[in-house]
């Protein structure tokens, strides 16, 4: 008689009920080894929102380029593939880790045109216009994604622009079959490409989204990235790109002009190094916050046995809830462009801060955000986004997050360009008191001054053990970008799941402002939620889109083979991590 596997594995899953009982027979069920278990290569992987975009990544690793080269292909492939969220109209953050232990953050976010001030989104009376920071030509801040990603190739690459610019102007000019995702983000966001009339030309098929399986080209996009090509990045700062998009810009009454978008220029820091249960942490300086909040919630977690607690206990979720709470309270008060603001950097990540903020929580209740001020960190010191990693067969990685914030950000394309534009100036505070398309309530540190870069959640981080690369991630999802970073190291390193597992795992998210716990539908059991309420906690939903959490792409070098695991969410349907 033939058994098959799943036969004989109820045979003995019943036997073992039999003899040992059933908690022994959970232990030995292959959840750990074999569920859910990532893509395994030797030489290269690359993880991203869009499978067309990870392979030509793969196919740069292949011809003997490192993870900056490929990165730069991926970021200029998904502009073509993902257009709501990869880009040249955007910006974002990376982070190089490179093979002889060299880390650092490169800077391209968007910056606010010379010409925006602190009213501009205000009417007379001083309210906020409803959508001014968010849809159209004022939302848009100075794009960074060209001169990000050609400072990268310049500093740590070795390839050269124009071979890494050719697979994505392939992708526009011969088009690409619309895989399902796209197409229903596509019809999801109809009504805000239909509104301009270069948008709709663009990325509509005669004013309907196109569907899975239609060919989809963007000829004027080709045209832009063949420009790009031959006359180099700087052609998007002081070309015809440059020209087009000011034109654009002084038509529609957009503040952006040929000035400030000679001036753009991307910026190299220093990232933010701390440290968890012995990793060292590597991730985003300001403008972002990510890497600040990031490691605020890990420290004050560094004080609590989590593991011993359980992933899904409510005792576990009730210190992370309140870590969340804290670490916001102090990203709203203290975040802003480090070029215009001064921000006590050292203290909000230091140990002893943490600490203090440790001691505050009480194990037992909530602490309404009404009651939860931003700490005193110690002395002052001089939607729509998406993350790709990309990890060579060398130990170079890369963690990228780029965005044109919203999903096809602006809505407008340049007449032209066939490329859209963020609407990143909604980052910003349009208004003390009042909260942004996150519901991000924030303060005077990210109010709006001209040329200023508008404080940021975009996280890319990299896990480093003893010099050597362990980890490298990150995600979309705007204030939720940090805490799913935050569960997925804890998932890896506190609750020792296989990378698959820490990704696939239900998420929850607190930001201070609103003072509610948003998690993911089936993400906590009914008993957790209680118990988690009977100390104070309020569940529920910021918004439809913040049900489910994210895109986390991540690449892990497994302990031991060195052998590369890819690791793509099942929250995004198109995504894929290759590898080969
Ligand atoms: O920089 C930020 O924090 C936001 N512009 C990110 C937006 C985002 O992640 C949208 N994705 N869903």
């Amino acid at each position: 008689m033939h058994l098959s596997y799943r036969c004989c594995a109820a045979l003995f899953a019943a036997l073992c009920l039999f003899v040992f009982g059933q908690g022994r027979i959970v232990a030995r069920l292959p959840i750990e080894s074999e569920a859910y278990s990532p893509v395994r290569a030797r030489h290269g992987m690359v993880a991203s929102s869009d499978e067309i975009a990870s392979r030509v990544g793969v196919e740069i690793l292949k011809r003997g380029g490192n993870a900056v080269d490929a990165a730069v292909a991926v970021g200029l492939a998904l502009s073509v593939t993902w257009p709501e969220a990869g880009n040249l109209g955007g910006g974002g953050f990376m982070i190089v880790h490179t093979a002889n232990g060299i880390n650092v953050a490169i800077d391209y976010r968007e910056v606010a045109p010379s010409r925006a001030h602190r009213t501009v989104f205000l009417d007379e009376g001083g309210n906020v216009i409803p959508n001014a920071s968010t849809v159209g030509y004022r939302a848009v801040a100075v794009p960074g994604t060209v001169a990000g990603l050609s400072l990268a190739l310049e500093k740590y690459g070795t390839m050269k622009w124009k071979e890494l610019v050719e697979p994505a102007r392939v992708l526009a000019s011969r088009g690409f079959i619309v895989s399902h995702p796209l197409s229903q983000e596509l019809r999801n966001a109809s009504k805000l490409l239909l509104n301009f009339s270069e948008t709709r030309h663009s990325f509509l098929k005669e004013g309907r989204p196109y569907s899975e399986g239609e060919t989809f080209k963007q000829p004027e996009l080709a045209k832009t990235l063949r420009r790009l090509q031959e006359e180099g990045p700087r052609e998007f700062y002081e070309g015809e790109t440059a020209r087009l998009i000011a034109q654009d810009m002084s038509t529609n009454g957009g503040l952006i002009t040929l000035e400030d978008l000679k001036e753009y220029k991307a910026a190299l820091r220093e990232p933010l190094h701390g440290t968890y249960r012995g990793f060292d942490i590597i991730t985003m300086p300001p403008p972002s916050s990510g890497g600040i909040a990031l490691l605020e919630m890990l420290n004050i977690l560094e004080n609590y046995d989590l593991s011993h607690m359980g992933h899904s206990s409510s005792e576990k979720y009730h210190l992370m809830i309140e870590a969340m709470r804290r670490s916001f309270a102090d990203r709203a008060e203290f975040l802003g462009d480090p070029d215009f603001v001064r921000l006590p950097l050292a203290g909000l990540i230091s140990k002893q801060y943490a600490r203090e903020v440790s001691g505050t929580i009480d194990s037992q209740k909530a602490t309404p955000s009404a009651r939860v001020g931003h700490g005193t960190p110690g002395t002052y010191e001089p939607r729509q986004t998406t993350h790709y990693t990309v990890v060579d067969g060398m130990g170079n990685a890369v963690s990228n997050t780029y965005t044109l914030n919203g999903r096809f950000g602006s809505g407008v394309t340049v007449r032209g360009g066939g490329f859209l534009l963020n609407n990143e100036m909604d980052d910003f505070v349009s208004k003390a008191g009042t909260a942004n398309t996150y519901g991000l309530i924030q303060g005077e540190t990210n109010a709006i001054v001209g040329k200023k870069r508008p404080a940021s959640s975009m996280t890319p981080t990299i896990l480093l053990k003893d010099g050597r690369l362990i980890l490298a991630l990150g995600s979309q999802g705007g204030p939720t970008i940090i805490t799913q970073v935050l569960q997925v190291l804890i998932n890896i390193i506190d609750h020792k799941m296989n990378l698959q597992q820490a990704v696939n795992a239900p998420r929850l998210h607190h930001q201070w402002l609103p003072d509610i716990v948003n998690y993911e539908p089936y993400g906590l059991a009914r008993d957790v939620v209680d118990a988690l309420s009977a100390k104070g906690h309020r569940f529920g939903y910021f918004a439809d889109d913040m049900m489910y959490m994210g895109d986390v792409e991540s690449v892990m070098v497994e302990p031991g083979t060195a052998t590369l695991l890819g690791a793509s969410d099942p929250r995004n349907p198109g995504a894929r991590a290759v590898g080969y």
